[in-house]
Order: C-alpha cells, then structure tokens, then sequence
C-alpha cells in the first residue's frame, strides 16, 4: 500500500476562460504532485511530456532519489549505509519485502536461493541453439522468458507464489548468466554448489575450470556484492518502467522481468557501461587524447555523448558513482592490478567537470562510468557487463512488479497522444495511385 498524502493545496488551472481546480499530493519526503487522472474529463486536455520528464506514473515505497542532491536511498536505508554494510542478497531481500531480514529470515531466504540455483537440464540445451557470437542480452532475455515454460504452475496464481518466484528468479538468472559465459568460451558448465554465497557461487560459475580450480577472492566477492547493491533498484528508469507497464497488462513475472532486460540493453541506459569500456578503450587506443571526444560530446552536430556522463534525475554527482569510483581503486590496489582506462577515466571526468558545457547542463559520471573498470578486474567481459547491471537490478524490477499488484490506484498502462497525421481524406483505389513520394 502506498502512502501518498492528498494535500489542501489545489493547482488552480484556467483553460477557455473556466477555471479548474486540481488535487496536490505529497510524498513522504516531501515531493509534490498534480494529480490529472480528471483531467481530461473535466476539461477535454491531456498533458503532453515527451520522455515523461514531468510525469510520475506512480506512488512508491521502493526507492527514494533526490536528483538535486544527490540522495539514493531503498526503503529508507541510504545506499552508502547499504553497500557497505550488507550484501546483495540482504539487499534484495529488503527491496522485496521491505524490511532488512533478521538472521534467521536471511537464512531460510539464502536457503530458497540455493534450491532454486539449478536450471532445467532442457534449458541448457538452449544455449547449444544460439549462434556462437548472441548478444549475452539477448540469451538472458530469451532464457528468462523460456522459464515461463518450465514453471506454467507459477502462472496462474502469481501473487501466491511470488517469494518462490522472485528467489527462482534472482538464483537462476545468476546462473543463466554464467552459463552463457560459459558457452561463449566453450567449457564446461560449472554448476551452482550449496556451500556458496550469492556472489561467490558466481564468480566460481564464471571462472572455475576443471583444470585450474578458481580461488574465491574476499576483496572480490566483497566488490561484488557493493556493484550488485548499487544497481539494486533506481526508482521509474527505462527499464522498470517497462516491467511496469508490461505487467500492468497482468502479464507474469517472468515474461515482465524479460522485458525489462531488453529495455536495459540499450546504450543510453544499462548499455551505457559496456559503452564506456570501449569509449575508454578507444581512447586508450588512440594514445591517451581523450580531449577529442569531450569536444565531440560538446558538437551539436555530433550525436556522440560522453557515454557515463548525465542523467535525467541526478543533476549532481551519482552517489552510486562516487562509491564505485572509491570501490575501484580498493579492488584494483588489492588485487595489484594496474588499468591504464582507470586513469584516462579519472582524467576525463576531471577535464569533463571542469568544462562550462558540462557545468551549464549539471552533467555528472553516473553509475556506469567506472562499473566496468572493476567488472574488468575481476576478469568478467565487457560484453556481459549489461547482463551484471540486469543481475543487480533484478530484485528492484521484482519489488515493482509486486508493489503494482497491491496499488489500489492500479490501472493498465495506455498513455494517450495528440494526432498530427492526416486529416480524413478519400480512398484511392490502386489503379490510381501514384505512390508515396
Ligand atoms: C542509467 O534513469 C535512471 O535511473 C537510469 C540509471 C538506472 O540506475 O536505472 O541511472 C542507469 O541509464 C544511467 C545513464 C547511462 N547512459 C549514459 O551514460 C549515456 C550518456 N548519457 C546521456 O545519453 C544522457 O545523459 C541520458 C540519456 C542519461 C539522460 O538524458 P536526458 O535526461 O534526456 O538529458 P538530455 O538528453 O535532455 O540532455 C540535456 C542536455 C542536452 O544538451 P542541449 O540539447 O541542452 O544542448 O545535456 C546534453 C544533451 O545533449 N547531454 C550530454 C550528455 N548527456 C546529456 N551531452 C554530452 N554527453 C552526454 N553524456
């Protein structure tokens, strides 16, 4: 249940010389809102907002971001108290059920994850059917939305089941993943083991091999678990937007999660940081000069952007982003390892922070600029660092789904739009016509 507040504040609206008053809501850290749901049945209008930059399309008890001062915070626990004191299953278990779990609900949860880590034998051999250079984005979406498939019981009664729901899906996606990685490399699977944490069992799926057994590293599965809680929930992104729209349909959790993942891929939002890697790269590539691009980013003519740079709520620095900037140094010096894209990126975002064009347009690093410099350490590939935004932000695209069901004020997406096309004209039969010009 939500806990929006309707204020005694009315927005007074004056349209074709009548007036209209409209209700004022507020949320519990204060941010204010025009509510229009009678909008158009009092006065004829809809609103119009490209991008719904103006436009909440819910009340949420989820997450809570304060884009002017940078503040991220998930069921009221600030993302800096979150990411180091917790881990991601921990994490995830709020962001679900909106509590932290006492020990003993962390363990029976840690327990579910690890009974459902398997998947179906049948689903391995989808993995044989994908040519061998898939987009990982693509498998995991494909694999996520095949489950609906092997668990039609989950289907009918969502809500009932929805714990089972969410922990099958926060284990197998993990292992989905690291399977896939697995086929991309031709080895052997490495199965999910008992004796294993969340990010552990992970890292040893990736990275284990029958000749050279993997040594879980602490500093490692501890840099894991910080990168997978910062990218836990965002509030109404991209691609939880599209969970939610997708499920406002009553469509189930896997095919809503599935769609989500596509929304993600895209280079403007989680493509951003394997966009980065390679822009970095690049850079690297070319010598260091990494002024070339700040000018490009600049060009209006250019359609190139400073990928890891801006945001459309943050006008300030990302917390997320200052967290991972510090976790990469840490992991880097404790696993004596030495990344040149390290420097160019903290000199680009130096040079870049300085420069007016950046200033005037409060454009910052965000949560992709340094993410993948740390995936790169720990030795995952750039083309899976999508699927590593998708693995951490699972359990806030799953707390959405849930928070939708039980939202009194739930209604299927179905925004409305102005027409600009034409206006009725005569059929042409095909004899006559001359075709589109
Ligand atoms: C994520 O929404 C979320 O919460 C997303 C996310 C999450 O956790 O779910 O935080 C994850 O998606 C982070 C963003 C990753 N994407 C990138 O790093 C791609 C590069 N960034 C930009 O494409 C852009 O900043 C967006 C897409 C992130 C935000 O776009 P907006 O809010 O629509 O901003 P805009 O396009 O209106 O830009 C405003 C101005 C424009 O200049 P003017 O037309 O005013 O002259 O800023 C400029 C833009 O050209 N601008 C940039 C820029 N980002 C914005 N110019 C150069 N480089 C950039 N990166």
């Amino acid at each position: 249940m939500t806990n929006r507040i309707i204020t005694d504040e009315k927005a007074e609206l004056i349209l074709d010389g009548k007036t209209y008053h409209l209700p004022v809501i507020m949320g519990t850290e204060g941010e204010k809102a025009i509510d229009i749901k009678s909008l158009r049945a009092q006065t004829g209008y809809i609103t119009m907002d490209s991008g719904f930059m103006n436009t909440g399309a819910c009340c949420s008890s989820i997450t809570f971001l304060d884009g002017e001062e940078g503040v991220l915070s998930y069921r009221g626990y600030g993302i800096e108290e979150l990411a180091e004191n917790c881990t991601f299953v921990e994490v995830s278990y709020l962001l679900d059920n909106g509590c932290l779990p006492s020990q003993e609900q962390l363990s029976n949860f840690s327990q579910m994850l690890g009974k459902y880590a398997m998947i179906h034998e049948d689903m391995i051999r989808f993995f044989d059917g994908f040519p061998p250079n898939s987009p990982p984005m693509a498998i995991l979406s494909s694999m996520v939305n095949s489950l609906c498939s092997f668990y039609p019981d989950m289907l009918d009664n969502p809500l009932e089941n929805i714990d089972k729901m969410a922990a099958r899906l926060l284990s197998k996606v993990r292992t989905i993943a690291a399977f896939s990685y697995k086929k991309s490399m031709g080895q052997p699977l490495v199965y999910p083991r008992h004796d294993l944490s969340y990010c552990a069992n992970f890292l040893n799926m990736m990275f284990d091999s029958p000749v050279k057994p993997y040594e879980v590293d602490d500093t490692v599965v501890k840099a894991l678990n910080k990168l997978l809680i910062l990218h836990g929930d965002h509030e109404q992104n991209c691609s939880t937007s599209t969970v939610r729209v997708v499920g406002s349909a009553r469509v189930n959790l896997y095919a809503s999660i599935s769609a989500g993942i596509n929304a993600l891929w895209g280079p403007l939002h989680g493509g951003a940081n394997q966009a980065v890697m390679e822009m970095l790269d690049k850079i690297h590539m070319e010598g260091g000069n990494f002024k070339k691009y700040i000018e490009r980013a600049k060009d209006p003519n250019d359609p190139f952007r400073l990928v890891g740079f801006g945001h459309r709520v943050y006008k300030t620095h990302d917390p997320r982003a200052r967290i991972i900037k510090k976790a990469c140094e840490d992991v880097l010096n404790a696993l004596n390892v030495k990344d040149p894209l390290l420097d160019i990126a903290r000199e680009l975002e130096a040079v870049a922070l300085s420069d007016e064009y950046f200033i005037e347009r409060n454009l910052y690093p965000n949560v992709d600029f340094y993410s993948g410099i740390i995936y790169r350490a720990i030795g995952i590939p750039t083309n899976m660092f999508t699927v590593m935004f998708a693995l951490g932000r699972l359990p806030g695209w799953i707390a959405h789904w849930k928070e939708m069901w039980d939202d009194p004020d739930w209604r299927i997406s179905r925004p409305r739009q102005i027409y600009v096309g034409h206006k009725r004209r005569p059929f042409v039969p095909i004899e006559r016509r001359t075709g589109c010009v």
